[in-house]
């Protein structure tokens, strides 16, 4: 027969154990298997229930009602202590994932087109929208493509307007993209509008003029041409890259392979035309050469000068960005320097 006080002993006994063991637990985990150690059916409190069969019938209430409040104070026992353990993983949690709100965010520095890619982009998209599609010839030329066949012989003086990188005395770095005037004509009849964006090469180095640089031809031909095409188009061109109130002016010039010639002029977009640094005091400033496509040119290329006639322009693109964004040392587009590039973010 068991002795129920021997029995509260062992009940007790259990209750210190759990209180003593549960003081290192780790974990949610090792809560959770503690608990199912004593509360499981089979577990240490499930057992005590055995003694119930060698104890006295009339104490059997007194044991069976201590064991059930074992029982229940061990459930809410591990439910507090679970409790515990939640907050405390949290709080590591908390600990290791912190983030510090008042960090300085990381810069992140979005980039943009060079300015010449930008010029050269707006221009491809004002004059696509007139009509022309691009052409891109190459930049070793031969000696016709880049000067014969565009009206400049040998020994034409106009030669000497461009200094030219020879790599034989047949080929060179093209000085002009005008040589694309001749492959377009040569392959296409017309009409034809083309536009010829691409980088040219000259020996000639100061502030304003670079060994190499890039330029955009156009090229119209068809029937019935005139200088009135030519200034309304390039009204459009210098409207939209210098703005609405811009207004051009046609300067008689030269060039061997248009005739007539001109220099295209616009009103200055810094001063409005009252006169500045910029436009030295002139209220124009000079930004392209233009003209009427020389019969000669035509012929060259086998089409018939008294059917039809042509329209040529061609534009700096370093000068327009110079312009455009008031650079006065074109060396400043080719140094890659972030600080003078960065501030030109047009799109
Ligand atoms: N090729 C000339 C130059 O590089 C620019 C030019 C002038 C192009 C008149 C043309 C034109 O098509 O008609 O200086």
């Amino acid at each position: 027969m068991a002795d129920l006080r021997e029995l509260m002993g062992r009940i007790s006994e259990v209750k210190k154990a759990i209180t003593e063991n549960s003081e290192n637990l780790k974990d949610r985990k090792a809560v959770y298997e503690m608990r199912k150690s004593y509360l499981e059916k089979n577990g240490s409190i499930g057992q005590l229930m055995r003694y119930m069969r060698d104890i006295d019938p009339t104490q059997k209430a007194d044991f069976g009602k201590m064991v059930n409040e074992l029982k229940s104070w061990a459930v809410d026992y591990f439910d507090s202590l679970d409790d515990d353990m939640k907050e405390k993983e949290l709080n590591l949690r908390y600990e290791s994932e912190k983030i510090d709100i008042t960090m300085p965010s990381r810069h992140l520095q979005s980039g943009c087109l060079h300015p010449v890619t930008q010029i050269r982009n707006q221009l491809i998209d004002v004059f696509s929208g007139m009509g022309f599609t691009i052409y891109e010839g190459t930049e070793v030329e031969n000696d016709y493509y880049n000067f014969t066949a565009l009206n400049t012989p040998k020994d034409h003086p106009a030669r000497d307007m461009q200094d030219t990188f020879y790599l034989s005395p047949e080929f060179l770095l093209r000085t002009q993209t005008s040589s694309g005037q001749i492959h377009v004509m040569e392959s296409q009849k017309p009409p034809i509008k083309i536009l010829s964006p691409g980088k040219v090469f000259r020996s000639d180095d100061d502030a304003t003029h670079s060994p190499m640089f890039s330029q955009m031809e156009g090229l119209v031909v068809d029937r019935n041409i005139t200088l009135g095409d030519l200034q309304g188009m390039l009204d459009v061109f210098v409207k939209r890259i210098y703005g609405s109130e811009t207004r051009t002016r046609l300067r008689p010039s030269y060039f061997p392979f248009t005739e007539p010639s001109v220099e295209v002029d616009v009103s200055c977009f810094s001063c409005g035309g009252k006169g500045c640094n910029l436009c030295k005091h002139t209220g124009w400033i000079e930004v392209l050469g233009a003209g009427i496509v020389n019969r000669r040119v035509l012929e060259n290329c086998g089409i018939d000068p008294d059917v039809y006639s042509g329209l040529a322009f061609g534009i700096g693109i370093e000068r327009t960005a110079m312009l455009k964004y008031g650079i006065n040392n074109i060396k400043q587009l080719f140094e890659s320097d972030l600080r003078v590039l960065s501030q030109i973010k047009d799109r």
